[in-house]
């Protein structure tokens, strides 16, 4: 097998116990959750109320029918922006966020429906919280934050923005695409009122899974409508959470898988894992430090990054060298824009992209050694 090094686009590979849970799920379940009270029909309940739990745990949520199940983090990013977000409101965002959050903003910012202030960033992405107080008004309805840049890593100083915006009772809308599952999170701790997150990334289940805890002191409005399998008589959609949120035949297959993956990063513990991908991510920088040609993005200390190190060499283009590395090395990085122009903006590389690696918990030393003997290679064949 080659060396996967694109695990902030999706992790890979997977625990074995997640692919065992999607099998079991396909072959001995079946049926859908919510809809039957036939035996196999409340095996599927059981799994989303298990997967629930897992979840609950692994972000501190004490009411475990607040996590929304949703296709991704792209869709419970778009859940908190439209079903919270009214005319006339203003949002205030970073300057790194991903196109899952800046689209739909920008969506409703084009239609002259919310107004909207960018914070300003340190050239490697750090950003001082109190940057965010000043942009805060009294029609501020939301700060949306990426816990953690995609693209240069930069982990954002979550607890101190949300507790500026509580002095407003601002809530706060935490992009945790990046972060759940490799970094700690603990949403009464850092005083975030939405979290979205993916199931395919950091906590290690299939594609297509994710979710959205919504904090009691936020009401949003229904994005989707249709049948719940619950109070059927009705028009609207039940008040009841998680119900509300949760419309259409749930993806069971998927929401056993991310039950699986959440199970295994609790039981080796997201502390461990964050330590042991800060650990790879710092051994990179050091390695690429050594090259007078290599350029790296980002903060220099590991401590402030997510497992995400992007950099462009002077001797080829992006894109050239991902092409390169995976046809004569089978190493797999991703190259390009990463959909966060907001973050190539900042770092100067709208133009060209950026060549990224970004480490899961399947990785080693080793992996970073043959990046860097590649790269050498290369040079000797590109110069
Ligand atoms: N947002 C994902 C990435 O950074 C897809 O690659």
């Amino acid at each position: 097998m080659g060396v996967y090094l694109d695990n902030a686009a999706t992790s890979f590979p997977k625990p074995e116990s997640v692919h065992e849970a999607v099998d079991w799920f396909s072959r001995e379940v079946g049926a859908s959750s919510g809809r039957g009270a036939y035996r196999s029909a409340l095996r599927a309940d059981g799994v989303m109320f298990e997967a629930r739990a897992a979840l609950a745990r692994l972000f501190s949520v004490s009411d475990p029918s607040r996590i929304i199940f949703t296709s991704g983090a792209t869709e419970s990013l778009n859940l908190a922006i439209f079903g919270l977000l009214s005319p006339g409101d203003h949002v205030v965002c970073t300057g790194l966020e991903h196109n899952a959050v800046w689209r739909p903003l920008k969506a409703l910012h084009r239609r002259g429906h919310i107004d909207m202030s960018v914070a300003d960033h340190n050239p490697d992405g750090t950003l001082c919280a109190k940057s965010v107080r000043s942009l805060l008004r009294e029609d501020t309805r939301m700060v949306a934050v990426n816990h953690a840049s995609n693209v240069l890593g930069t982990i954002m100083p979550v607890r101190e923005i949300a507790a500026l915006a509580r002095e407003r009772d601002v809530p706060v809308l935490l992009d945790a695409a990046q972060t759940a599952g490799c970094l700690p999170i603990d949403v009464r701790e850092l005083g975030v009122s939405l979290l979205a997150f993916t199931g395919h990334k950091s906590l290690l289940g299939p594609q297509g899974t994710g979710g959205l805890y919504i904090g009691e002191e936020v009401s949003l409005r229904p994005v989707r409508y249709g049948g719940t399998g619950s109070e059927s008589a009705r028009e609207d959609l039940p008040d009841v959470l998680p119900d509300r949120f949760e419309v259409g035949t749930a993806n069971g297959p998927g929401i056993a898988g991310l039950a699986a993956g959440v199970g295994y990063v609790l039981e080796r513990g997201v502390d461990e894992i964050a330590r042991e991908e800060s650990r790879l991510t710092e051994y990179l920088m050091q390695r690429l430090a050594a090259f007078d040609d290599v350029q790296v993005y980002g903060p220099s200390e590991s401590a402030l990054r997510a497992p995400v190190v992007s950099f462009n060499v002077s001797w080829a283009r992006p894109e050239e060298l991902a092409f390169a590395l995976d046809d004569a090395h089978g190493i797999m990085v991703r190259a390009g824009l990463h959909c966060a122009p907001t973050s190539h903006r900042l770092m100067g590389t709208l133009d060209r992209g950026a060549l990224r690696v970004s480490f899961g918990p399947c990785n080693d030393r080793e992996d970073v050694e043959r990046l860097i003997d590649a790269l050498e290679e290369m040079r000797e064949e590109f110069t």
